[in-house]
């Protein structure tokens, strides 16, 4: 049965494995369960993943019906896609996943140095008019690399050329080092890789890990990008 966009906002309202952490609040002060997501919001110790920008949700679905002793979380701003993906788990029973609806900016506000293991970043949007806002910008790493582990991995997939030479020339740059191993996941596409594949695109999975050097300057050569 089809459900309404309007349906769909009023029903986030009602679930449970939904949080809406209200912006303006954050600006003011960290979100309630910052820091405790494993704690108050599990109730269970276990490594904490966020896929951030995951749309309907089905990429960490699969991935917490897959590594049941892993917590995920996925993040996205709008409401009418995420419902998918926390109707599904109460739908299911599926416990070890929730859903954040903000805007991934707060990401800071939203968890403390080192809480997450992992954060998958899954077909973002480039924003080539809206630098500010691309996800896996200098300025979104910079905050990854405060919140991930000290041995947390950070994975970008895409089939955007652009954004996989990006991730090649100014990760390294900023504190992350790149891996040349190839993680074994089962065949789980997010919404837009299945685009991608249906088109014959091809698609990237990279991965890196934060360092603890300081972050260096980035060559003139490959500084001029459409986020810097
Ligand atoms: C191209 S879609 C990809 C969705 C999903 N990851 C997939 O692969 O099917 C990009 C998603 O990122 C979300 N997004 C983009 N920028 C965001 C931000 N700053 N904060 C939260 N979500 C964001 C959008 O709302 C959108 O759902």
């Amino acid at each position: 049965m089809k459900v309404s966009k309007l349906e769909r906002y009023q029903q986030i309202n009602e679930f449970p494995n939904l949080v809406q952490p209200d912006a303006g609040a954050l600006r003011k002060a960290p979100a309630e369960l910052c820091g405790k997501w494993n704690s108050s919001f599990f109730r269970r110790t276990a490594e904490l993943v966020l896929e951030i920008g995951c749309g309907w949700g089905d990429f960490s679905i699969a991935l917490a019906r897959h590594f049941p002793e892993r917590n995920f979380l996925g993040l996205d701003v709008k409401g009418a896609r995420i419902w998918r993906g926390a109707k599904t788990a109460v739908d299911e029973g599926i416990k070890n996943i929730g859903f954040l609806r903000i805007e991934g900016e707060f990401i800071e506000q939203l968890f403390v140095p080192g809480e997450l293991n992992e954060i998958w970043i899954t077909f973002p949007t480039p924003y080539l008019r809206k630098p500010e806002k691309m996800l896996i910008s200098q300025t979104f790493l910079a905050r990854y690399h405060r919140i991930l582990s000290v041995n947390g991995i950070l994975h970008l997939k895409t089939d955007v050329q652009l954004l996989a030479d990006y991730a090649f020339n100014i990760w390294p740059h900023c504190g992350f080092k790149l891996l040349d191993k190839e993680t074994l996941l089962p065949e789980i596409h997010t919404n837009f890789e299945a685009r991608a594949i249906k088109s014959n695109r091809c698609t990237w999975h990279i991965q890196a890990i934060p360092l603890s050097e300081n972050f260096s300057p980035i060559p003139d050569e490959i500084r001029r990008n459409p986020w810097n």
